[in-house]
């Protein structure tokens, strides 16, 4: 059964509904009955839709490859607002990915001045974290991989100008590094399946992030030799630039194809079996064979201050290295869904879809689905004041901390292997 993934709703979910219908972004109650297990963050409608995320399904489901990949940026500490990504790629890598995280120092010295040194510190501090969470797989950092940087180069061939500006609003102004900092983004997430096996590809991202996956789709798509096409009663092989040796080498594997001009037409096979044999002959003939890399998208928890959480306002946000103080001192202060009276509260209750506590506590802090509806329904029934539940929160925030350092060091020894 589909559970309905928004017990918690949030308002966020309407303009969401909007910017799907426009981009063709897939809502992610299309695949819950797809997987064997309902992670957290789908069932409390965290991450609400998805592109392509049938073939990651059906890959957990069968136990058959798939690659999770994310990267950072180290261009400030890590902070509560990357943990939901460090969560969804932990899952996935316990579902069977392989796991990959790119630290994009090129893009973080590129577009943000950081120094390569500085790069270097803050990477492994994002390294540490998700090694606390139970990551597993290959980390790399963007500056250091020279079969990214090949690849990235590839790719280059399949992006110009225009595109970017169109994507991204750049300008003549725009210097070049900042132009192959994106292309090394599409080769991040490509570089899975040239590091191992063409495979399905998951990259969980926040909403915002959505340009990055289009440009990188298309891009995949545009390094393969052929595309394979399910046409009315037989399937479609087409060179897009494959050399003539390749689609001989399609005609000669399928018994009763016919080889046409830049194409072969196949009777009485499934698409899948053509499509697995296709990528094969692309391989072996000095091609890529990608998969069309699959996204999840996450709504973005609150700042505490309100806004966007981010390390350029301190307030909104809690480092994981931040004193207990200082933690409290931000959560006494973080903005609520409480009425202007005490009277009110009691009357009216409070707006857990408004406050950034009760969004923290849905984000990580209680893991147990009951626990939070209680904490929704006390709220919500007038049953308790903003001070006292933000006390509480605050506890929860630096037992999480607590718990999460010690990990983290415990995790320490991991960070330098590649
Ligand atoms: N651009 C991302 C950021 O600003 C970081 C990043 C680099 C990334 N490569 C990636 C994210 C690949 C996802 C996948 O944080
Ligand atoms: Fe937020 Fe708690 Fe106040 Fe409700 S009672 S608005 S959850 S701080």
């Amino acid at each position: 059964m589909v559970p309905d993934i928004n017990p918690w709703s949030s308002n966020q979910t309407i303009d969401i509904d909007k910017l799907f219908s426009e981009f063709g972004i897939e809502s992610i109650c299309s695949v819950l009955s797809e997987i064997p297990e309902i992670p957290y963050f789908m069932r409390r409608g965290i991450v609400v839709g998805h592109r392509d995320y049938h073939q990651i399904a059906s890959a957990i489901r069968n136990k058959t490859p798939f690659h999770i990949l994310t990267g950072f940026m180290p261009s400030g500490h890590p902070h509560l607002g990357h943990l939901m990504v460090m969560k969804e790629v932990v899952w996935h890598v316990q579902q069977g990915g392989n796991g990959y995280v790119t630290i994009a120092d090129r893009e973080a010295h590129a577009v943000r001045g950081i120094s390569w040194e500085k790069c270097g510190e803050l990477g492994k501090e994002y390294l540490s974290c998700l090694y606390a969470l139970g990551f597993e797989g290959t980390t790399y950092y963007q500056s250091k991989n020279e079969r990214l940087k090949d690849l990235a180069f590839e790719a280059a061939t399949k992006v110009n100008f225009s595109e970017l500006t169109a994507i991204y609003g750049f300008s003549p102004e725009t210097d070049l590094a900042h132009a192959e900092s994106v292309i090394m983004q599409v080769a991040d997430i490509l570089y899975p399946q040239i590091d191992r096996v063409p495979a399905p590809t998951l990259v969980p991202v926040g909403i915002d992030q959505d340009p990055h996956i289009r440009l990188t789709r298309g891009v995949a798509h545009k390094m393969r030799m052929f595309t394979v096409e399910e046409r009315d009663g037989y399937i479609s092989v087409r060179s897009k630039n494959a050399p003539e040796e390749a689609l001989k080498a399609v005609h000669k594997s399928f018994s009763g194809s016919k080889k046409y001009e830049g194409h072969v037409d196949i009777k009485g096979m499934p698409c899948a079996d053509v499509s697995q044999k296709v990528r094969e002959i692309e391989l072996a003939h000095g091609g890529f064979g990608f998969f069309t890399p699959s996204s999840t998208y996450h709504i973005f928890m609150p700042g505490l201050t309100g806004g966007k959480m981010s390390s350029s306002i301190p307030e909104s946000t809690i480092g994981f290295f931040e004193p207990e103080a200082t933690v409290r001192k931000k959560v006494m202060n973080g903005i609520t869904g409480g009425r202007m009276t005490l009277e009110e509260q009691k009357r009216l209750g409070g707006e857990p879809d408004k406050c950034s506590l009760y969004l923290l506590n849905l984000f990580h802090m209680v893991t147990d689905d009951n626990d939070l509806q209680k904490i929704r329904q006390r709220c919500e029934q007038g049953d308790i004041t903003c001070g006292q539940c933000k006390k509480e929160t605050a506890d929860r925030v630096i037992l999480f901390l607590k718990v999460f350092r010690e990990k983290m060091d415990a995790a320490s020894e991991k960070i330098g292997v590649r």
